[in-house]
């Protein structure tokens, strides 16, 4: 059995039953470990560079899954096949995220859920995909090596309105208040005490950090 982090180890246990395509697979292990647990019976592992696409056959062919897991080598959607009815993207920034998702419209059709690690730019992520005609089924946070993750699992529904709080902090998360939620947002609170405390900052900055502040303390 392949072994995955923390990160992947979230992701893989957000997958439904179902046909996924990897967008960005690189080593492929998120894909090897959906096989090998069961989860899928295929999926596409798709990867535009060279290196890492190598990696990814070589690791799909050791794992005796080259015939399950079938690698493709193009840029983000552009050649995806129509039995794919769920996309991981995972590992990459938030815009990038959006630009794979948003080049080729059309291949969104048959897609019923699509599981998203962005890295940055979150709230950004909660918002562009519900207006994609999705809607957030389920989220978890973690913190590996010292590193908070969010990982977003966007289901097909029709377009709802989501409040700004609910894309800062995440509908669920902000809801179920894990652990690892409150450790991120109260270091952000002790940081924003630190920033104002030390230094002279103009007021529109202040402004801006009071008003994150009472954000926080709502969500906490
Ligand atoms: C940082 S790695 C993340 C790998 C893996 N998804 C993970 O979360 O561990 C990002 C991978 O996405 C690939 N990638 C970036 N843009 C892509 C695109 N438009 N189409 C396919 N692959 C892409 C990169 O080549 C790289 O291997």
């Amino acid at each position: 059995m392949v072994k995955l982090s923390k990160r992947l180890r979230t992701i893989h246990d957000l997958v439904p039953k179902c046909v996924p395509a990897d967008i960005g697979s690189d080593h492929g292990k998120l894909m090897i470990a959906l096989f090998q647990s069961g989860t899928i019976e295929k999926g596409y592992a798709i990867e535009n560079k060279e290196g890492p696409y190598e990696r990814l056959k070589n690791n799909l062919t050791e794992a005796g899954v080259i015939d399950k897991i079938i690698p493709l080598f193009c840029d983000g959607l552009e050649d995806l096949p129509q039995v794919v009815d769920a996309l991981i993207i995972a590992g990459m920034g938030g815009t990038t995220i959006l630009g794979i998702l948003k080049k080729h419209l059309s291949k969104l059709s048959n897609i019923q859920t699509i599981i998203v690690d962005a890295h940055n730019s979150i709230p950004l992520v909660r918002k562009e995909v519900c207006r994609l005609g999705f809607t957030i089924a389920d989220e978890k946070i973690i913190k590996e090596k010292n590193i908070y993750y969010e990982i977003i699992k966007f289901i097909r529904a029709d377009c709802a309105i989501i409040g700004d709080e609910d894309l800062e902090f995440g509908p669920v998360l902000r809801q179920e208040k894990s652990a690892v939620f409150k450790e991120k947002y109260r270091n952000r609170l002790s940081e924003i005490n630190k920033i104002i405390a030390e230094s002279d900052l103009p007021k529109e900055r202040l402004l801006a950090l009071n008003q994150e502040k009472s954000r926080l303390k709502r969500n906490l």
